[in-house]
């Protein structure tokens, strides 16, 4: 049995084990941490930024930083809670979300936390950008417009599937998934039956 570690997340007492993150030892106390790009059975990659609380006061991702004794979590407060709005606001105004149209309404992970935040118009203006949607494939479609950039179907498709089908291309605003650098879809081995055609949080593949 590894260490037991004892620290407080809203003033409630919480006992993890070392190893644990914090998203992970919250869990386990059936304390829930909003999360975008975290899947279980994933390695943590701590880009979204969407499970942030403030660790002794400074914001970490409750999803990469392991616990340890004595921390005090601020995790619902007005603060966080506004941080966290924040950040799911910006990904819907960067990519082209349109829940009344998409197929993945009801079951998409971002459409679930802009309903838990109260989020009925983002307080940023819309991008638009133009993306490019990659129906190549027979079986499997890519549209890039819904994509948040969580990560989910390269970390999948690399330590599940073992086929690295996926990586990021591009920097800044301009940064998206690639497949197996510009290629389509059609042009790898890809299979619908892949853990990374099951990962996406919003439908993008
Ligand atoms: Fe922790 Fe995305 S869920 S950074």
């Amino acid at each position: 049995m590894t260490k037991e570690i004892k620290f407080f997340i809203d003033g409630k007492p919480i006992t993890g084990h070392a190893g644990q993150t914090i998203l992970e030892a919250a869990e386990a106390a059936n304390v829930y941490i909003p999360r975008l790009c975290h899947s279980p059975g994933l390695e943590p990659y701590g880009s979204c930024r969407v499970c942030t609380v403030l660790v002794n006061g400074r914001p970490q991702a409750a999803c990469t930083l392991p616990v340890a004794e004595k921390m005090v979590i601020e995790s619902e407060s007005e603060r966080v809670r506004d941080h966290r709005k924040s950040i799911i606001e910006m990904l819907f105004v960067e990519g082209n979300h349109f829940c009344m149209f998409c197929e993945k309404s009801g079951n998409c992970e971002l459409q679930a936390l802009a309903y838990r935040f109260g989020i009925t118009a983002p307080r940023y203006p819309y991008q638009s950008p133009q993306r490019h949607v990659d129906a190549s494939h027979s079986d499997v479609l890519i549209d890039h417009n819904r994509c948040v950039l969580c990560a989910r179907c390269i970390r999948a498709s690399r330590d599940r599937d073992g086929k690295n089908v996926f990586q990021f291309v591009g920097r800044g605003a301009q940064k998206r998934v690639g497949v197996n650098g510009d290629a389509d879809l059609a042009s790898t081995d890809f299979e619908a039956t892949d853990a990374a055609a099951d990962v996406c949080p919003v439908g993008a593949i």
